[in-house]
C-alpha cells in the first residue's frame, strides 16, 4: 500500500473550539452532578483528555479496550473486550467517549454491554461521526463533527498505528 502525505481536514483551532463547546454543554447538562467518563482505547484518548480538561464538574475516569473482528473495512459485528472496566458503573452517570462512529458495530455492542451494568444514565460523546458508513443506528448525545467517507488520521486516529499524535484531524489517500 502506498500512503500519500496527509492533508488537514479540521484544524487544531477548530477542534479545540468545538471541544470547548461540547465541554460547556456537558458542564451545563450535568451542573449538579458528577460524571464517569469511559474512554474507548486507543483512538479516544486524546479527545478524552482535551475534553476532560475543560470540564468543571466532578469527573472520574475509566478505560476500555475492544477489538472488532473482521477483515478489511467490513466487520463481522463481533466485538471482543481486550481490557474491561476497572470499576462498577452501576448507579453512575456515565458518558462513553469515542473518537469515531463509523459502521456503528463497536458502539452497538458497547451500548448493550453498558446498559446491562445498570448505570444511572448513559450518554455517548463522539468526536467524529461518519454517517455514510453506518450499518446500525446509534443514538449520539454529543458529536464534534460529521465527516465525509475518507480515511481519517490524527487526534487519536491512526493509520497502521501511526499519526495518532497529530494535533488536528487529517485525511490520507491509501492506494
Ligand atoms: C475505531 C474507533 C471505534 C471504532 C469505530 O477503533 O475508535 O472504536 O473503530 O468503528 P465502527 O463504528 O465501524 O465499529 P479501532 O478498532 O480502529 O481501534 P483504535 O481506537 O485502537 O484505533
Amino acid at each position: 500500500m502506498n500512503v500519500a502525505a496527509h492533508q488537514i481536514l479540521i484544524s487544531e483551532a477548530e477542534v479545540n473550539r468545538r471541544i470547548r463547546e461540547i465541554a460547556e454543554q456537558i458542564n451545563s447538562d450535568y451542573a449538579d452532578k458528577s460524571i464517569h467518563l469511559v474512554c474507548v482505547l486507543k483512538g479516544s484518548v486524546m479527545f478524552m483528555c482535551e475534553l476532560a480538561k475543560r470540564l468543571t464538574i466532578p469527573v472520574t475516569f475509566d478505560f476500555m479496550s475492544v477489538t472488532s473482528y473482521g477483515s478489511g473495512s467490513s466487520s463481522s459485528g463481533v466485538v471482543r473486550i481486550v481490557h474491561d472496566l476497572t470499576e462498577p458503573i452501576e448507579g453512575k452517570d456515565v458518558i462513553i467517549i469515542e473518537d469515531i462512529i463509523d459502521s456503528g458495530t463497536t458502539m452497538n455492542y458497547l451500548l448493550t454491554f453498558f446498559h446491562e451494568r445498570h448505570p444511572a444514565s448513559l450518554k455517548l460523546c463522539t468526536l467524529l461521526d461518519k454517517p455514510s458508513r453506518r450499518e446500525v443506528e446509534i443514538p449520539m448525545d454529543y458529536v464534534g463533527f460529521q465527516i465525509p467517507d475518507e480515511f481519517i488520521v490524527g487526534y487519536g486516529l491512526d493509520y497502521d498505528q501511526k499519526y495518532r499524535n497529530l494535533p488536528y484531524i487529517g485525511t490520507i489517500k491509501v492506494d
